[in-house]
């Protein structure tokens, strides 16, 4: 299992130390996510603070953008060192244009969607994309609580993927733990995203090494 631990549960007066911390993890990728206050009602932070963790960190940066309008800014979050750039369905009006640009600027390219979106909106996207993000709680903080039905749109998810033989990740994000994570691996999610979970346990280490272990 891909853990993604997002940074929105970190310390933000030591950031450099949490990074560090992932650094000597189990952990595969850093989420990081990036909030406008328009798509979602709150603001969290941008390309300084990006390029400041690209700095410490070889580890692949998984991005989730949660901004209206995110096509003027995906050359700026490229050399800010995003590696997998992820927006939302909900927030794109020229999804296809977006997914394409991304890829052409280098980028792994992802599609998320809210916990209301059927899995079935993506039909026309499937084969663009490199990875699908399914949200299991509303978009916008840390600390919720996981939304169960997800794990139904994580299995409808992946049986599309295995009939049309593609092979774009699924992420599952928002209040996961040891709990569910067993499930939605089950389920056919291969990267899962844990902020509070991780952060806020004793030993944040272990943590992600039992998340990568489900
Ligand atoms: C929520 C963010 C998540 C958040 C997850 O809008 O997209 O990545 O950090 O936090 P937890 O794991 O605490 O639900
Ligand atoms: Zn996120």
């Amino acid at each position: 299992m891909i853990v993604s631990p997002s940074l929105l549960s970190c310390d933000f007066a030591n950031i450099q130390r949490d990074v560090e911390m992932l650094n000597n993890s189990k952990a595969d990728w850093i989420h990081i996510d990036v909030m406008d206050g328009v798509f979602v009602p709150n603001i969290s932070f941008g390309f300084p603070v990006l390029s400041a963790v690209r700095k410490h960190t070889n580890k692949v940066l998984d991005v989730h953008l949660m901004i209206e309008d995110a096509d003027p800014y995906l050359l700026e979050f490229k050399k800010a060192g995003a590696d997998i750039l992820t927006v939302h369905y909900e927030a794109c009006t020229h999804l296809h244009r977006t997914i394409q640009a991304i890829k052409e600027l280098g980028m792994k390219a992802g599609i998320a969607i809210n916990p209301h979106t059927p899995v079935s909106a993506l039909k026309h996207m499937f084969s663009s994309v490199d990875l699908v993000l399914i949200m299991s709680v509303n978009p916008g903080f840390g600390g919720q609580k996981f939304i169960p039905e997800t794990l139904e749109k994580v299995a409808e998810l992946n049986s599309i993927k295995q009939h049309l033989g593609l092979d774009f990740i699924i992420e599952v994000d928002g209040g996961v733990n040891i709990e569910n994570a067993p499930l939605l691996q089950q389920a056919g999610a291969n990267a899962l995203v844990a902020g509070s979970f991780v952060f806020n346990s004793t030993d944040p280490k272990e943590t992600i090494k039992q998340l990568n272990e489900v």
